[in-house]
C-alpha cells in the first residue's frame, strides 16, 4: 500500500479534481485506491462526489468517536472515498495525529487531497503521506508557493516525487514545462489541460474518466495514473473498457 499527498501551497490549483480524477485512473488499471478528505477546514470530497450529508467522517475518526472503516464510502463508479465533516461543530476536539489510522486501511494507493497552505492541516498530510505529488498551475503565484511547499517537505525528510501541472491553457501567458521544472527542480509527471468538463462531472457528482472519458482531462488523468502504477501507453485501452463498463451510467454525450 502507497500512501499518496497531494499538495499545493496555493489554493484552488485543481488538488481535489486530481485526487479523484488520480484514484479513478489508477481504479481503472485495478488498482484500489481510497481518496481521504485531509482538508480539515474545508472539506469538499463529499460534495464533489455525493456522501450523506450526516454521515460518520474523517472528523468522527479524528475525534476517535469511531473507527476508519465506519467512515469509509464507495462511490457507484467504485471509487471509494473517506469524507470530511461539513459540520462547524465536528471541527472541534480533532486529534490530528489520529490520521495515522489510515495504516488500518487495506488498499493499493490511498490518495491524500490536503489542505491549501502550509498550516497544521497541510502539514498533516506531509506527515502522514509516503510521497508527496505537488499539484500547481503554469502562473508565478502557484510556484512560488509550490516552491516553498517543496522546500518545506525537503526539511522534513519528505520525498517529492513529481509535479502535476493542471488548467494549463497553452497560451503565451502559462510558465512553460521546461520553466516550471527548472524552477521547482522535480519531474513534471503529469499535465492536466484546462478542461470545461470538470465543471460538468461536479454537477454529475462523478470523476471525469467514468463521466467523460474521452475528454482531453480525463485522457491526461488516465496517462498520469498508468505513470503512477508503471502501466505506460495503454491509455486507449482503457477508455474502451471504461466505455463498455460505463454506458449505464453515461448521462452527458460527449
Ligand atoms: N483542468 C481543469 N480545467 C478546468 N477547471 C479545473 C481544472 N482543474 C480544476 N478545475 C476547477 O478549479 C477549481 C478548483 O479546483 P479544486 O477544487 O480541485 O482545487 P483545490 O486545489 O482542491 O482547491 P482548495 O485549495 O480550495 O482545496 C474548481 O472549480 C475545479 O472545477
Ligand atoms: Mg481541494
Amino acid at each position: 500500500m502507497k500512501t499518496i499527498g497531494l499538495l499545493s501551497g496555493k489554493g484552488g490549483v485543481g488538488k481535489t479534481s486530481t485526487a479523484i480524477n488520480l484514484a479513478a485512473g489508477l481504479n481503472s488499471y485495478g488498482k484500489q485506491t481510497i481518496i481521504i478528505d485531509a482538508n480539515l477546514t474545508t472539506p469538499n470530497i463529499g460534495i464533489h462526489l455525493g456522501s450523506p450529508s450526516n454521515s460518520i467522517t474523517l472528523h468522527h475518526v479524528l475525534q476517535g468517536k469511531n473507527s476508519i472503516h465506519e467512515a469509509l464510502y464507495r462511490h457507484h463508479s467504485g471509487l471509494y472515498f473517506i469524507p470530511g465533516s461539513l459540520a462547524l461543530e465536528n471541527m472541534e476536539k480533532l486529534k490530528v495525529n489520529n490520521l495515522k489510522a489510515i495504516k488500518e486501511l487495506k488498499t493499493d494507493y490511498i490518495i491524500l487531497d490536503g489542505a491549501a497552505g502550509l498550516g497544521k492541516e497541510a502539514l498533516a498530510t506531509l506527515e502522514h503521506c509516503d510521497e508527496l505529488l505537488i499539484v500547481t498551475n503554469p502562473e508565478l503565484p502557484a510556484m512560488t508557493d509550490a516552491l516553498k511547499t517543496i522546500r518545506i517537505a525537503e526539511e522534513l525528510g519528505k520525498e517529492v516525487k513529481g509535479i502535476i501541472v493542471t488548467r494549463t491553457k497553452k497560451d503565451k501567458f502559462d510558465i512553460s514545462l521546461r520553466n516550471i521544472e527548472a524552477m521547482l527542480e522535480k519531474p513534471i509527471i503529469g499535465v492536466i489541460p484546462e478542461d470545461p468538463t470538470l465543471r460538468e462531472a461536479l454537477a454529475l457528482k462523478g470523476s471525469i474518466v467514468y463521466t467523460h472519458p474521452h475528454s482531453n482531462a480525463a485522457r491526461s488523468y488516465l496517462r498520469l495514473a498508468a505513470a503512477i502504477c508503471g502501466q505506460k501507453g495503454e491509455e486507449e485501452m482503457k477508455l474502451n473498457w471504461i466505455d463498455k463498463f460505463f454506458k449505464v451510467f453515461k448521462r452527458v454525450p460527449q
